[in-house]
Order: structure tokens, then sequence, then C-alpha cells
């Protein structure tokens, strides 16, 4: 099998299992880390994954990046900057990511131009991956719709509990969870824009791949506040703060909603008596001929071990962290361009069972 050399991009949960991944799969060769903590900086990449020395130094420098001879870049920083992917692109590098570009094809106009033509002129592609945006709102819906002779409605809820979610950056600063209503609507908080933005390219492109013909995607956001204070892994949330926030992105044509993504995301121990049941995991449902529903939930072991609630919640991030690895040799060999699940195959397991055969 061909080898892949491949850079790691960002190693934070979803980058340290990637990174780990690239170490262990024998068709791809680790190229080059980037970080963005002066700790991690000139170390060997094999301390950060918590393995033995592998002789690649972390750079900070996106420089030393663009310099490396490399066939992709997995890129999963917390922040995103586009100048930086198109400059990966354009010196030659294909790009796989987890925070964006799960349908570059819906970018306003001259944001895709940019990156379509760093695409022409490194012959490189892009597209984003992840357990969802990715495999729930894009892979695995294009798949069931492989079983169904016509559809009517798509729709995909998805439950997540915050509790455990050990980062006061992204619950208090950047989700507003734990602040004042009125500073988490969707007027006052950018990245509730920006983060709908990315649920809304997955109806974009289910749209399209299914012939929808949607004519408009909306949004719908309903806020939650904390009938009594209390502790998450992340800080406190206060009394009348915000412990809930539910998203409706509806792709809608000729009036009638046609696929629809329900987020339904919550603080502390109370779902909402009247949010859809149950009250974990991720539903996604066709109505159609025939119609077809599959609930899924990703744990760290369902009966072979003990895990703790961190390990289990984890595994939310090596599911994310697969898809992106496990696309790169198809996107690697794809034309250069803008690429989605439309025209890249479903990602599948390397390694599987690590047997021979
Ligand atoms: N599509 C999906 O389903 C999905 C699921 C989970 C996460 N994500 C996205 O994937 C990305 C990684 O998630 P994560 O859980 O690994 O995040 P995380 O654990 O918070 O990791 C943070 C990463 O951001 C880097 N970083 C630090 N300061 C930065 C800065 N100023 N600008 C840009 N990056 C900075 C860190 O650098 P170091 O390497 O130096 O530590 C680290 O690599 C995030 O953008 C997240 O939104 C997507």
């Amino acid at each position: 099998m061909k080898t892949y050399r491949v850079v790691q991009w960002g190693t934070g949960n979803v980058g340290n299992e990637s990174l780990r991944s690239i170490l262990d799969l024998p068709h791809l060769e680790l190229a080059g880390v980037r970080v963005y903590s002066d700790e991690k900086a000139g170390t060997d990449a094999g301390s950060i994954a918590g393995r033995g020395a592998v002789g690649v130094t972390a750079t900070n420098r996106t420089e030393d990046v663009l310099a490396l001879d490399a066939d992709c870049v997995a890129y999963m920083p917390r922040n995103t900057d586009l100048d930086d992917v198109c400059r990966i692109l354009a010196s030659g590098k294909n790009l796989v990511a987890t925070p964006f570009l799960f349908y570059g094809h819906g970018l306003p106009d001259a944001d895709r131009a940019r990156v379509e033509a760093a695409c022409a002129e490194g012959s490189s592609s892009v597209c984003g991956m992840g357990i969802h945006p990715g495999l729930l709102g894009m892979v695995l819906p294009l798949v069931l719709s492989g079983a169904v002779r016509r559809i009517e409605t798509l729709t995909i809820q998805e439950r997540a509990n915050w509790d455990f979610y050990d980062s006061p950056r992204i619950t208090f600063d950047n989700m507003r969870f734990g602040k004042p209503p009125e500073e988490a609507t969707l007027d006052a908080n950018p990245f509730a824009r920006f983060n709908g933005d990315l649920f809304q390219q997955q109806i974009h492109m289910l749209g399209a791949a299914l012939h929808a013909g949607l004519d408009e995607v909306t949004q719908e956001q309903t806020l939650l506040a904390a009938e009594e204070g209390f502790d998450v892994a992340a800080g406190r949330i206060e009394r009348g703060t915000v412990r809930g926030q539910r998203y409706r992105w509806r792709g809608v044509a000729r009036g009638e909603t046609k696929i629809e993504i329900d987020a339904l995301w919550t603080l502390g121990p109370d779902y909402p008596s009247d949010w859809p049941r149950p009250k974990e995991g991720w539903t996604i449902t066709i109505e159609g001929e025939p119609s077809l529903r599959t609930h899924f939930i990703s744990l760290a072991s369902f009966a072979r071990r003990d895990a703790t609630i961190e390990e289990h919640v984890h595994a939310a991030d090596i599911v994310t962290a697969m898809q992106a690895i496990h696309v790169i040799p198809d996107l690697c060999e794809a034309a250069p361009g803008i690429r989605s699940p439309i025209d890249l195959p479903a990602p599948r397991s390397a390694l599987g069972f690590g047997g021979a055969g």
C-alpha cells in the first residue's frame, strides 16, 4: 500500500488521537507536527503522544510546515485560520480539517474562490471531517439514503451533555453557557453564528447530494436558564444563567422542511421534559419509502471493560480523529479542489481487527 506523509497540526484532545494513529498506521508516516504552546514547541512528537521518541520535532512556526515534504496536513487547531489553510494547500499539501470546511462549496464566494485558487496552485484538495459535523450529519445519512427509494424528510438529532467537558474557554467564552441569556443569543454571540454555519453546511451538502432543491436554510435558537446553581467540569453555572441551548437548522424547499438538524445541548442533571427523547446520542431519521431510523452512541466500551466517564466522553474525540485520518488516502488521490462526502468514499478502518488479509 502507498505511504502518505502527514503533518499533524494541533495536538489537543482530537489532534493527539490523530497523531497516535499517524504513528501507528503502516500506510502513514509522520512528516511534522505544528503546535501552539511554547512547552510543546521543540519537543519530540513521541513525547506529546505519550510515546518514546520518534525523531520528529514539533514546531510552532507555520513556515516550517510549509517547507516540509508532505502529502497531507491533519488540521485540528482550536481556532481556524483560512490564510494558513490556503498557504498549506498552495504549498502542495492536501488538508483534512476537523474544525471547518465541511462543505467548502457553501463558503461565501470570496472565501471559496481563495480556497479553489490555492488548491489549483498546489494541485491539492481539502475537506472537513469529524463526528458531527462529519460522520453523523454527512457520511452516515448518505450511506443510509442508499437503502431508501425516495426521501420525504431527513432529521438528525444531536444530544450533548456538556457537564464533563473540561474547557472553560469553549463552554463559557465561546458557547456562553453560564452567562445571562441575553449574552448568548445569536445576535450577541458571534461564535454561535460561526458554529451554526458549520452545521448548516451539512444541510447544504445533503441537499445537494440528495436533490432536495433547497431554497433556504433557516436557524432557530432556544435558550434555557438554570433554576438552581450547580457545578460542572468547566466551572459553575449560576441560577438564571444559560444551562441549555437548542438549535434547529432547517433546509426548506417550497415552504416545506426537507432536512433538519436539531442540536439539544444541556448542562446539569435535568434534561428538559419537552425535548425529544432519548436523552443521549444521535438519532438519524429518514421518512420516506421506506422509513429508517438509527441511533448512534460512542463510548469507550459497551461491555468488555470498565471505563471512567472521562474515557467515555473522550470516545467522541477518537471518532473525530479517526474519520479524519481514514479519509487521508482518498483525499490525497482525489482530483484537486474542494471535496466532501459527495465525492469521497465513506471512510473505513485501516487497521480493522489488526490481523492479516
Ligand atoms: N467535527 C467534529 O465533529 C469535531 C469534534 C471535536 C472537535 N472538533 C474541532 O477540532 C478542533 C480540535 O478540537 P480539540 O477537542 O482537540 O480541542 P482542544 O483539545 O481544545 O485542543 C486545542 C488545540 O488548539 C491549539 N491551540 C492553542 N492555542 C491556539 C490558538 N491561539 N489558535 C489555534 N489553535 C490553538 C492547541 O495547540 P497545542 O497543540 O499546542 O496544544 C491544541 O492543538 C477544534 O477546532 C474543535 O472545534 C470538531
